[in-house]
């Protein structure tokens, strides 16, 4: 593949590409969208500011991005249902769940507990739920975010920032995810409940199920401006 590649990088509208043919360059670019051409096929734009190529050993390092990184990472959010082979490690679980616990909670109260799935049986009776659980038997990792409504009765809110957080850190680790409603249908939760020995107390939220994508999908908002008012409803 890599005799196929054609570097070109363009900075800004209008500007000309430069073409890099070969060794480590260091690109000290202007903050803005920048397109790469890394074949005829595949055409990619980012936003950075600075890049090292090296094509040799055909890595490319994109760095120091104009958009705020949070940003960033929230526009790339996007769910994820397919994935590949490769595990996620305990690290990553680790900080992934370091991720949700970070979430605001209405007094501080946290009211969550979450349920690391990683058997491939366990997850692929999860799969089974409903139609739109099936995602679970291949995602190497499913995480059940549950909450207690004798600690708050916020814990669908608190829960649900929680829930978002881990996405988002799914996100910004190049992970992919995707949320599995779970509650308030207490049929699909009755089969959580059963299959992960869950306590009458806790309620099942939603399951995630993460991996390393095997899709993809573009970065985006979805900002509609008919959907924002200023001071008072309707204006
Ligand atoms: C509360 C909630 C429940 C969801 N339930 C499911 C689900 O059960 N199965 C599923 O495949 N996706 C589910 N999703 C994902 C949505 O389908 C997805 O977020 C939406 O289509 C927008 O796409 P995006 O996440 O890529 O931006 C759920 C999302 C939310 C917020």
């Amino acid at each position: 593949m890599a005799e196929t590649w054609r570097i070109l990088i363009q900075e800004g509208e209008g500007t000309e590409p430069r073409e890099f043919t070969s060794g480590v360059r260091q690109l000290d670019l202007t903050p803005s969208e920048l397109t790469l051409w890394l074949s005829d096929q595949e055409t990619r734009s980012f936003a950075i500011s600075n890049a090292t190529i090296d094509l040799e050993n055909h890595r490319i390092e994109l760095r120091a991005r104009s958009l705020p990184l949070i940003l960033e990472y929230i526009y790339r959010r996007r769910s994820i249902r397919k994935y590949t082979n490769e595990p996620v490690n305990d690290e990553t679980i680790d900080l992934l769940l370091k991720a949700a616990m970070a979430a605001p909670s209405a007094n501080d109260v946290r009211p969550w507990a979450f349920i690391v799935v990683r058997e491939p049986e366990r997850r692929r009776a999860l799969a089974k739920i409903k139609q739109w659980a099936f995602m679970c038997a291949d995602a190497p990792v499913v995480f059940a975010v549950l909450g207690n409504p004798n600690f708050s009765d916020h814990w669908i809110e608190d829960c649900s920032a929680a829930a978002e957080n881990l996405l988002l850190a799914a996100a910004g680790l190049g992970l992919g995810g995707v949320w599995v409603a779970i509650y308030p249908r207490t049929e699909y939760e009755k089969k959580v409940r059963t299959l992960l020995n869950i306590p009458p107390n806790w309620h099942v939220l939603c399951l995630l199920a993460v991996g390393h994508p095997a899709e993809h999908k573009p970065p985006r908002t979805r900002y509609e401006a008919n959907k924002v008012y200023y001071e008072t409803f309707g204006a």
